[in-house]
């Protein structure tokens, strides 16, 4: 783990998230020159979390129960993990995933990077590959110069994975039904903790992305239905 010195991430509204966790941000900020402590590990990976975060989500929270108990079973998995192997630090490499649905503007987004915020000041080493499904196609689409298979094995082996926005293409078309059976398949097999949202509809959502995608994603992802309405409008 490389070593990085403290830093207060000011802007980034840290301090809540730390004391939920009954952690002060001079906990954050002490410097004990050690690359595994897990203070050290938490900004290592808050660094690395918040660079993925939007500007529009960079101080959010997440609100939903289940969330948080998603989140502290991937840390109990990975400190379990740690304990067998003898490892230096705890790193999340397998655990389940979640499905977040509602109607636009409800808040999926906005919950989804809240618990990345969460996650990132473990002391659990988590490293997220984001995207929204659109961008993640338009990534893929084969073109001069590119390695598509490069491209895509970042998003399909990544340890933790946000697809945001999923089945929102209107008219699935052969290519993205292809990425998404690989992309879900490949997650599904191997237990990779995958995060998707989707303002699709459950049965809309199968017509969507056809049967195969729809079965795995029941077995591997717990399913919150967001209720409420479009906050954008509210504001
Ligand atoms: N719990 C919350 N507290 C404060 N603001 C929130 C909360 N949840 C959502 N918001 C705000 O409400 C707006 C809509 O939220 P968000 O972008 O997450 O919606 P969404 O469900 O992802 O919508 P879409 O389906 O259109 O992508 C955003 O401005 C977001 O910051
Ligand atoms: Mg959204």
């Amino acid at each position: 783990m490389q070593y990085i010195p403290p830093s207060t991430f000011r802007g980034h509204d840290i301090e809540p998230l730390l004391a939920n966790r009954g952690l002060t941000a001079d906990w954050f900020t002490t410097d004990d020159f050690d690359p595994h402590s897990t203070a050290n590990v938490a900004r290592v990976t808050y660094g690395e979390t918040a660079a993925k975060i939007p500007f529009h989500y960079r101080s959010a929270r997440t609100t939903l129960p289940q969330l948080r108990t998603w989140i502290e079973r991937l840390v109990a998995d990975a400190k379990t993990a740690q304990a067998q192997r003898g490892a230096p630090i705890a790193s999340i490499t397998h655990g389940p995933s979640l499905l977040l649905l509602g109607v636009t503007g409800v808040g999926k987004t906005y919950e989804a990077y809240g618990a990345l915020r969460e996650l990132a000041v473990t002391g659990v080493y988590g490293q997220w590959a984001v995207t929204t499904a659109a961008d993640l196609y338009a990534a893929l689409r084969p073109r001069h110069g590119v390695d598509s298979e490069v491209e895509f094995a970042r998003y399909r082996n990544a340890r933790l994975l946000l697809v945001d926005d999923l089945g929102a293409d209107r008219k699935p078309t052969e290519f993205t039904e292809e990425i998404n059976f690989r992309l879900i398949n490949h997650r599904y097999e191997n237990h990779l903790p995958t995060l998707l949202t989707s303002n699709v509809g459950p049965k809309e959502l199968a017509a969507r992305l056809g049967d195969r995608v729809t079965s795995r994603l029941a077995e591997m992802c717990e399913r919150i239905s967001l209720k409420g309405d479009d906050r954008r409008r509210a504001a």
